[in-house]
């Protein structure tokens, strides 16, 4: 399947400048090439431009920049159902709240091919809030719970077809705010916090999630925000949260998930190059992008398949 890279260089989602150089930094960091090298081919479809930004109103006055999110919410919505139909979309973010389009637009693709979609959110962060709950503001805290179908996001395009809450699975869970977890007692969507990963494992929880995408042939959506990661090892991200995944920890998920041959698109956002060091963040971003895509440190033919 040929990967469709596509620019989201989105950072009105949060508070901090520099996410808007995401795009430019995986370029950069060689993950066209490194795609390329493990037999992918590649189309870069350049950075998506959104629509300017009309006014648009809400009770919340701790929201900001809300015309500019509906604008990339509209614009990377159909960036990536169009690329669905092409192949594998890779959406190089830019802040969280691109996934209210990108999931929009997987999840208007899947209900026109009819199959379930099933999200993979890895994360520090259960990005659970509503338009109204809200404290920071920021909308990268918002788009699980848009695609679950919360009520609360009303200038918002609507979401699709929400995507039910057993076929939601967030993952490196270590910091929710009070409202989202008053909200997410009232959803059955898993979450596989640290503490349910330091006891279970990294592999065991990600595999039971695994067999049931396979079971339902569903298409499953990964969106990978850098803050899931341990801040000693991906320190560029404005929102860091100690405790995260290790490098070998977040290596096993990539080849897990290319393992299973179920991933159909991918998000990779939060990373803010102004923050990193010497780029190592960016390389391991783009390391982990690889593992997913078949890099191995020893490749044993035999359980290829599956
Ligand atoms: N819960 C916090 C908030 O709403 C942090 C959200 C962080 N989200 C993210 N995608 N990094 O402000
Ligand atoms: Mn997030
Ligand atoms: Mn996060
Ligand atoms: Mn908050």
């Amino acid at each position: 399947d040929r990967c469709i890279l596509i620019g989201a260089p989105v950072e009105s989602g949060q508070r901090y400048a520099g996410c808007l150089m995401g795009p430019a930094a995986y370029r950069a960091g060689k993950l066209p090439e490194t795609l390329i090298s493990l037999g992918r081919e590649v189309e870069d479809r350049g950075d998506v431009i959104p629509a300017p930004a009309r006014p648009a109103q809400i009770a919340n006055t701790a929201v900001h920049s809300l015309p500019e999110t509906i604008a990339w919410t509209e614009a990377l919505g159909r960036a990536t159902e169009r690329a669905m139909a092409d192949g594998f979309p890779i959406v190089m973010g830019g802040d969280h709240s691109l996934a209210l389009g990108s999931v929009a637009g997987v999840a208007r693709y899947a209900q026109e091919q009819g199959r379930p979609l099933f999200v993979l959110w890895l994360d520090a962060h259960t990005d659970f809030h509503t338009l109204e709950t809200t404290q920071s503001g920021n909308l990268h805290g918002t788009p699980v719970a848009y695609l679950a179908g919360k009520p609360g996001f009303d200038p918002l395009p609507p979401f699709p077809a929400p995507v039910p809450a057993e076929q939601i699975c967030l993952y490196g869970i270590r910091s929710i705010d009070p409202a989202e977890h008053a909200a997410l007692l009232e959803h059955d969507i898993q979450i596989n916090d640290m503490r349910v990963l330091d006891e279970k494992g990294i592999a065991a929880p990600l595999s039971a999630f695994l067999k049931r995408v396979k079971q339902a042939n569903g298409l499953l959506h990964v969106s990978l925000d850098v803050d899931f990661l341990d801040p000693a090892i991906a320190p560029a991200v404005g929102t860091t949260v100690p405790g995260g995944a290790t490098f070998r920890e977040a290596h096993l998920v990539m080849e897990l998930l290319h393992e299973s041959g179920l991933v159909s698109s991918l998000d990779l956002v939060e990373l803010n190059p102004f923050l990193d060091e010497r780029g190592r963040t960016t390389n391991l971003m783009v390391d982990l992008v690889a593992s997913l895509f078949g890099r191995k440190v020893f490749d044993r033919p035999t359980r290829s398949a599956g």
